[in-house]
């Protein structure tokens, strides 16, 4: 049977303000954000019909509980999607998100689907990181993995040991500029467009509307982060200030085949270059980005130097510093995270890939003079995982 392949684009993607565990979203399930993102992406998409969705594909690295139950599925149907809407669940711990698009955008691809949502979710309150796992013995008496792989700060504080140039002023110096770069954008009105209201009820509160992330801490100085504790080793360098912290969010998106988005009057944000997952000594998976990243860059037949606008999620400053540092990229690039990133405004696991791909769709709308650009994240057990991007605004006039 003769098949074409066809062209996928990134048409939307949405988020609920990220919290803190025991914050805002204390006593909200984790399916119901899922619920408000796939109904947002509805509402703000009236042109699609909602039995024109062929899959949704929802990760959550913790599949118990209001997280179970093959939650792509179940949150389908109660954001009010037809039963004929298929939907299953994804993991693939921090790049949950990012699965769930490569898969179906694959599917896209190939002819199965002309419409799907993808997105994530971890509610890191409800669902503490390693919760009910029970890993092989094999795994550690064998030495299959070393310890320290089970621990993300401890990969971190690892990844600084291979990397003696990046110092903990470096990392600090990096979390502030994430805090600055957030809180700019913020004032900027480019992080809230893409944000779900969500209701929600804590227990002193009482009801209220949750329509900010609750992690910034803008006012953050590098004294500040020099008095930290290094939770993960004695004198380290990895901090609650430079890491990411402990947070509940979910995100969602829609992808489509890009004649069926014309055809719907959809719009068009990122077109899909390639994508790549490829794995790192578990016991320093924050290198993961670089391979993955070469990997994308050679499949698409591009080098780094096409790439004028990177997302690269904050897990912790010294993973993104040793991706720039192998890159030859300055730690304080622009094009690099402008709107800032997890270290900021938080990382529920499995749902952040959409984020950061919603903050390069910005970034394009915003610069149209950029053709390619990048979403990239660590991925635990080590992997890293790479999303290149076409900037469809792009015009070869306004070209760098
Ligand atoms: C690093 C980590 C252990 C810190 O956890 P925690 O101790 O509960 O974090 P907190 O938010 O309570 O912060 C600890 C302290 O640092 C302070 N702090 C945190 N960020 C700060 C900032 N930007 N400026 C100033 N102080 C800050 C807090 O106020 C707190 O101070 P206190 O002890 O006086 O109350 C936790 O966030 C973590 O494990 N992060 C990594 C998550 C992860 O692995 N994700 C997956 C990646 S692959």
């Amino acid at each position: 049977m003769p098949r074409q392949l066809r062209e996928v684009v990134f048409v939307d993607g949405v988020r609920t303000p990220f919290g803190k565990a025991t914050g805002q979203y204390a006593e909200t399930r984790a399916d119901d954000l899922v619920i408000k993102c796939i109904r947002e992406l509805l509402r703000r998409n009236p042109g699609l019909p909602p039995e024109r969705v062929d899959e949704v594909a929802i990760a959550a690295t913790t599949q118990i509980g209001d997280q179970g139950l093959t939650i792509g599925r179940t949150a389908a149907l109660l954001a009010g999607l037809p039963q004929s809407v298929p939907g299953y669940a994804v993991d693939r711990m921090c790049a949950g998100a990012m699965t769930a698009v490569t898969t179906t955008a694959a599917g896209i691809a190939f002819g199965s689907y002309d419409v799907v949502i993808a997105g994530g979710v971890e509610h890191m309150g409800r669902h503490p990181m390693g919760e009910a796992v029970d890993p092989n013995p094999r795994i550690l008496s064998e030495r299959i993995v070393d310890p320290d792989a089970l621990v993300m700060g401890r990969t971190a504080e690892n990844l600084h040991d291979r990397y003696p140039t990046i110092t903990k002023q470096r990392t600090d110096a990096y979390a502030v500029a994430s805090q600055q770069r957030t809180a700019a954008a913020y004032d900027g009105q480019r992080i809230q467009p893409d944000l779900v209201p969500v209701a929600a009820r804590t227990a002193e509160a009482g009801w209220g509307l949750v329509s900010t992330d609750e992690p910034p801490r803008p006012g953050t100085t590098l004294e500040d982060l020099a008095a930290l504790k290094t939770p993960f080793r004695a004198h380290g360098r990895v901090t609650a200030g430079n890491a990411a912290g402990i947070n509940d969010g979910a995100t969602a998106c829609l992808l489509a085949d890009e004649e069926t988005a014309r055809e719907l009057g959809l719009p068009v944000k990122m077109r899909l270059v390639s994508y790549s997952f490829t794995g790192v000594e578990p016991e320093v998976m924050g290198a993961g980005p670089i391979p993955a990243t070469e990997k994308a860059l050679r499949q698409a037949g591009l080098t780094i130097d096409d790439i004028d606008a990177f997302e690269v999620n904050e897990a912790f400053a010294v993973q993104v510093l040793a991706f720039l540092e192998h890159f030859g990229i300055a730690d304080d690039d622009p094009r690099v995270n402008p709107y800032g990133g997890a270290i900021a405004m938080g990382h529920p696991l499995a749902s952040c890939g959409v984020r950061l791909m919603n903050q390069l769709a910005r970034q394009f709308e915003e610069r149209p003079e950029v053709r390619y650009g990048l979403t990239t994240m660590c991925i635990g057990i080590g992997m890293g995982g790479t999303v290149i991007w076409e900037n469809p605004h792009h015009t070869e006039g306004e070209a760098a």
